[in-house]
């Protein structure tokens, strides 16, 4: 987990440092920086799937949604917050990014969609609002939000 935790602070310290609002932006900056293909992204990837099997990660919810908070703001090193979630073929709760969401896809099995995509990296711009939806398979979403900013609805 301390391996992880601190696999993930170069990410947020960019995180912070983006711009949020143009989502198509944001995704390209990350895939330059952290390129999926890259063994830093393989690293975390790895940790985060061993996470999951020895159930220090996405230890809470139900089957089909299982997440826990990896990283407090207040433990960041971007102040962002920094959750895991393994959904199959489910939906989360509703919700609204008021700074923005920075997702870092794994997929686990089957052919796993996040909003109908299959990239490594999907950014919601700052203030949108959606049901969180994987179909098609199983995937285990790691996810920032600056300043741990959401709103419930
Ligand atoms: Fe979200």
């Amino acid at each position: 987990m301390t391996d992880l935790k601190s696999l993930l602070m170069p990410v947020s310290r960019f995180v912070k440092e983006m711009d949020l609002t143009d989502s198509a932006k944001a995704e390209a900056e990350l895939n330059k920086k952290f390129p999926a293909a890259s063994e830093e992204i393989g690293q975390i990837k790895k940790l985060a799937e061993d996470a999951l099997a020895a159930g220090t990660i996405c230890n809470r919810g139900e089957t089909g949604m299982k997440f826990s908070r990896v990283v407090k703001p207040q433990d960041d090193a971007g102040g962002c917050s920094i959750d895991a979630v393994f959904m199959e073929n489910s939906s989360g709760p509703v919700h609204t990014h008021t700074k923005g969401e920075v997702c870092l896809c794994i997929p686990k099995s089957g052919a796993p969609k996040f909003e109908g995509r299959g990239d490594t990296w999907i950014v919601m711009r700052a203030g949108s609002r959606h049901v969180p939806t994987v179909q098609g398979g199983a995937m285990l979403i790691i996810y920032w939000w600056p300043e741990g900013a959401v709103a419930w609805n």
